[in-house]
């Protein structure tokens, strides 16, 4: 099932460590990135509430995370013990009121302003008022999304890059109502995982994406054009500027809907046309070539999805 076609949560139902206040967090959405929040978060000695409307999402996510926190403990990132309270400490559901013990939501569902504001709305309704949310979207504005609650000055964007359990940045986007202390809290747990939190504002695309997907864009182009094979564009980006991966192959790994509707939330955010999207993006997006997700991007994944 594509994450877009995804259920939604019906209306009705039912670590020790550092920072005491901040010990349940409730994670919406077991997709790539809910899960790799979620292992992060017990890897680092929480516990986690998960809840994702699709049951076979949570399934996959369980097995994904039993995996990464096995391989922690292969790596000597965790003890044995460690992995074992680590397993223990995580809590699934199909319903969304299970965030309703959470001290912390970070809602990390499908791309789609009408799916977080619909997961938002329900978790107004379960949360006690005094509890942050946070978003991590990776283009929506999150004063936008913040304005959707009651609670805008308790709302703020933790924008976590994939593969979240490796990645160190998080990126904290500050909505136009978002206190400072919500920041201070947001940026504290981000640095309990291990993250370097970076502070920015909700402007489109933030700092990351707003660098990052042109560029990406602009590599399609270069594709487009007949400039270059996908393989040389990468390796150009790759032995010249020393980036781990090429913008195709991360596209890839992104995503290319994804990277797609970012480009668009970039258009037109600011009115310009030097973010148009490649065609060849669109043309790709349209043939159902996702990238890895769906087996086939710029380049081909044989054995299907990665
Ligand atoms: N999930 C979890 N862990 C993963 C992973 C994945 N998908 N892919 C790789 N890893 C882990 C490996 O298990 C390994 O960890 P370990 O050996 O310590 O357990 C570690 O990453 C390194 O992996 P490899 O040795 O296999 O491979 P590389 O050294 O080539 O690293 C990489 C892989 C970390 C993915 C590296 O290529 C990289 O940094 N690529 C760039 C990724 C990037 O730019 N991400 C940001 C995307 S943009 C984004 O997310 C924002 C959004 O809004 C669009």
């Amino acid at each position: 099932m594509g994450e877009g076609s995804r259920p939604k949560f019906s209306e009705q139902s039912g670590g020790k460590r550092m920072n005491e206040a901040l010990q349940k967090i409730g994670v919406v959405g077991a997709g790539t990135m809910g899960r790799g929040i979620a292992h992060t978060l017990l890897r680092h000695g929480y516990s986690v509430l998960l809840a994702d409307a699709a049951p076979q999402f949570l399934t996959q996510a369980i097995r994904s995370i039993s995996a990464g926190l096995a391989r922690d403990v292969e790596k000597g990132r965790l003890t044995e013990e460690a992995r074992q309270q680590a397993q223990g400490r995580i809590e699934t559901s199909p319903e969304i009121s299970l965030m309703a013990s959470a001290s912390f939501v970070i809602e990390a569902v499908t791309e789609r302003f009408d799916i977080k504001a619909d997961v938002l709305q329900k978790l107004e309704t379960y949360c006690p008022s005094d509890v942050i949310f946070a978003t991590n979207t990776s283009s929506i504005s999150v004063t936008r999304l913040a304005a959707i609650t009651r609670r805008p000055e308790l709302f703020v964007g933790l924008h976590f890059f994939n593969p979240v359990p490796v990645m160190k940045l998080v990126e904290v986007v500050l909505g136009a109502e978002t206190s400072p202390e919500t920041v201070e809290k947001a940026s504290q747990l981000a640095s309990a995982l291990g993250k370097t939190p970076i502070r920015v504002n909700d402007y489109p695309g933030f700092v990351s994406n707003r660098l990052l997907i042109p560029m990406i864009n602009e590599a399609a182009y270069a594709v487009m054009e007949s400039v270059a094979e996908p393989r040389a564009v990468d390796d150009v980006m790759k032995l010249g500027m020393n980036h781990p991966m090429g913008p195709l192959e991360l596209a890839d790994l992104i995503g290319l809907d994804v990277c797609l509707d970012i480009m668009k939330v970039l258009y037109d955010g600011f009115h310009d046309s030097k973010y148009r999207p490649c065609p060849l993006l669109e043309k790709m997006v349209y043939a159902g070539r996702l990238g890895r997700k769906s087996g086939r991007g710029f380049y081909g994944y044989p054995g299907g999805k990665t």
